[in-house]
Parts: C-alpha cells; structure tokens; sequence
C-alpha cells in the first residue's frame, strides 16, 4: 500500500486536509499560529466554550478529582459528576434518564448498533450525520435510505415494513442549517410502532424557547422518541448523550460498546458540562435572542448578495460548487482574516462543495459585516 502515491491523489483531487492549530480561547475571534481571524467555523453556538463560569467549574473539579477517569464508566470510571450531569441532561430533554458517552460519534456508534438487531429495518434520511451513517453500518438490520427530509417518502417506506422500525435523522442538518419535520415523522413512527432515533447535536441549547432542541421547537413529545445530543457544540464542551425513557437507557448501558469499552469522560468534563447547563437555563433566552437577531441579520445580507439564506438556526452554506472553487474561496476569506473552512468530500457530494458559516452569540454586527463584505468580493 503506498500511502504517498494516495496522498499525491487527494492532494491533486483537492481533498488532502490540513489542521489550522488554534492559539486563542474558542471565540468569534481567533488566533491561528499568532494571525487573528473572525472565527465562522465553531459550534460553539452559544459562546459557552470560553465562559468564565465553565472554566472555574472545570478548574474546580480538576483541583478536587485529578483530571483522567481512569476507567470505563462499568469499571471504576463513573464519578458522581456524571450521574448528576445525566440528571440534569434528561430534565433538559425532558425524558426520565439519559446516557453520557465520551462524544457524540460515540453515542450514534453505540447505540444505533445496540438498538437493532437482524430484524430491525432501519430508514435513515440521505443526508445523515457520518456518525449516523458509521453506527448505521455498524448495526445489523437491514437498511432504506429515505430522500432528504421527505415525510411522504418516509411513510411509504414504513408502510412496506412489517417488524420495527427504527427511523435515524438529524434533527438540525450539520451542513444544510435545516430542520426536520419532527411532527410528521414522530406521527408516522408511531403508527407503525417503530423508535424514531434523533440526533439533535445541533438543536440541543440553540432550538425550542427554553433551549430542549427540536423537539421543544416542534412541541412534540412521545414514547417513541429516542434523543441524541452532545455537549461538545451549544454547551461548549465535550460528551455526548441518549435521552428517553428508563428502560432504553438501562438497555444502552448493558449493550453500547462505546459506553463499555471506552473510557469515561474525565469528572472536569462533567463539571464544565453542569455549569454550561445551568447558563443556559439562566441566560439561554438571552442568548438564544441574541443569537437569532444576528442569524436575521446575516441572512438578510446572504440575500443581498443572492444567496439563498434561512436564518432558523445558525447554520449558513455558502454554495461553492466544485472543489477547486470552494478551496479558493476558503483561501480567498482566510486571505482576508475569515476563517470558514472549504466543505469537501466525503462531508458533501463533490458537485455541492460549500463554505459553512457558523454563528456564534458571541459575534458582533461588524464580524457580519466584514463577512458580507469579503463574500462579496470573492464569490
Ligand atoms: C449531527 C451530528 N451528530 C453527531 C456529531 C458528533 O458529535 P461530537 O462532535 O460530540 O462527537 C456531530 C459533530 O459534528 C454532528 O454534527
């Protein structure tokens, strides 16, 4: 296997990949190997990754407990700290238990493959999350891919299924900023008496009047909800997690092999994720206010420029078109201190290369300004 003759192949297809070594504190602006940059590239939705009361609350528990975990959470790796910090995510979720695992790939790698079994028929949306896509793969039922966010399309392929389902979708799309039509699809699962599996990574502190996620958005509530999240973009930190009833979550805690065999989240992960919880439950509103004027804002000028824009969550693609354009693009900006990596393959089709800005609460009007004004410049 020559590794350099593939290297020199994704190199010369556009898609090799570098790392930009971040030297700052995760805000709307960064610093990157000593060049300031305004950041459109973090999930950090809520600027909680930099707050002052995340860092004591991690400081705090790293002077108390150590750092490491030691441990998988079924050995000695369980801290009160996650327990409580699994309270708080089920009442936020408004579910009676919730699951943490060490990220939230690890939560869809662990559980999707631990909720199915040979005669589970899994129906999951085109345009899933890869940690979606990678626990799919992993589990064992058989498999329909359903056209993106297409209720009709969904019901059709329920209808033709006799045992199970279990209905895999993003809740916010990572790369289109679009929601899914939670009411139809929970009514449809239900009627077929399947388990629809929601990943709200992105809905999770940024949707919903109180910050609960799409669920909240939509006011659905059901017994055949199963809910994904992470703590690693709107509450600023890192872990993901299942919430839903009880039963299923005791189930997830015999059975998925990332919550078995992995170790646990280190307790100051946990503290962080407790302290961004109650910001949010306290300032959320505010935040979230702040947030949804600034994605207006933003989306009002994409119009101006003739792009189509939909400022319902933070989300903004910026279509690029092919690879070689939207590496210039992405160059181009950084040029002009933006920071919003090119989209390539294998995250989108190659035909569907994008920038994704990403809106923080803690962006001003002028970093949207600066941005609108470059966009305008080099696309
Ligand atoms: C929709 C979706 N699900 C899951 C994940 C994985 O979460 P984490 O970054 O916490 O591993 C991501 C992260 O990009 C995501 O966008």
């Amino acid at each position: 296997m020559d590794f350099g003759k593939r290297l020199q192949e994704l190199e010369e297809r556009g898609l090799r990949r570098e790392t930009w070594p971040v030297d700052s504190c995760q805000g709307a602006l960064i610093s990157i190997q000593g060049r300031p940059f305004i950041n459109f590239a973090s999930n950090n939705y809520l600027g909680l990754a930099q707050r002052g009361e995340v860092r004591e609350a991690a400081e705090q528990a790293i002077r108390d407990f150590g750092w490491g975990s030691g441990a998988s959470r079924l050995m000695s790796g369980t801290h009160r700290l996650h327990e409580e910090l699994e309270a708080r995510l089920a009442t936020l979720k408004r579910t009676e238990a919730a699951l943490l695992f060490p990220s939230g790939y690890a939560a869809n790698v662990g559980a999707l493959p631990a909720l199915s079994d040979e005669r589970t028929r899994i129906l999951s949306d085109e345009l899933n999350h890869a940690s979606l896509i990678d626990g799919i793969r992993l589990a064992r039922g058989e498999v329909t891919i359903y056209p993106h966010a297409d209720t009709e399309a969904l019901e059709a392929a329920l209808a033709q299924q006799e045992d199970k389902a279990l209905v895999v979708s993003d809740g916010v799309f990572s790369m289109d900023g679009d929601v899914a039509p939670l009411r139809e699809m929970v009514t449809a699962v239900e009627r077929q008496g399947g388990v629809l599996y929601l990943d709200d990574a992105h809905g999770t502190g940024v949707l919903g009047t109180e910050g609960r996620g799409t669920s909240e958005h939509f006011g659905v509530s059901s017994a055949s909800l199963l809910q994904m999240g992470t703590l690693s973009k709107a509450l600023g930190g890192i872990g993901g997690f299942i919430a839903g009833d009880r039963d299923v979550i005791a189930y997830l805690r015999s059975r998925a092999r990332s919550f078995i065999f992995s170790t646990a989240l280190p307790a100051p992960a946990c503290a962080a994720g407790i302290a961004a919880l109650e910001i949010l439950e306290r300032e959320g509103g505010h935040l979230r206010d702040r947030l949804d004027r600034l994605c207006r804002y933003l989306a009002v000028g994409l119009e101006r420029l003739g792009l189509v824009a939909d400022p319902m969550t933070p989300i903004f693609p910026v279509h690029a078109g092919s690879v070689e354009r939207c590496v210039r693009v992405s160059a181009e900006l950084r040029n002009q201190g933006i920071f919003g990596p090119a989209i390539r393959p294998p995250t989108v089709p190659a035909e569907a290369c994008r920038i994704r800005i990403s809106l923080t609460a803690d962006h001003e009007a002028s970093h949207v300004d600066r941005l609108l004004d470059v966009l305008g410049m080099v696309l």
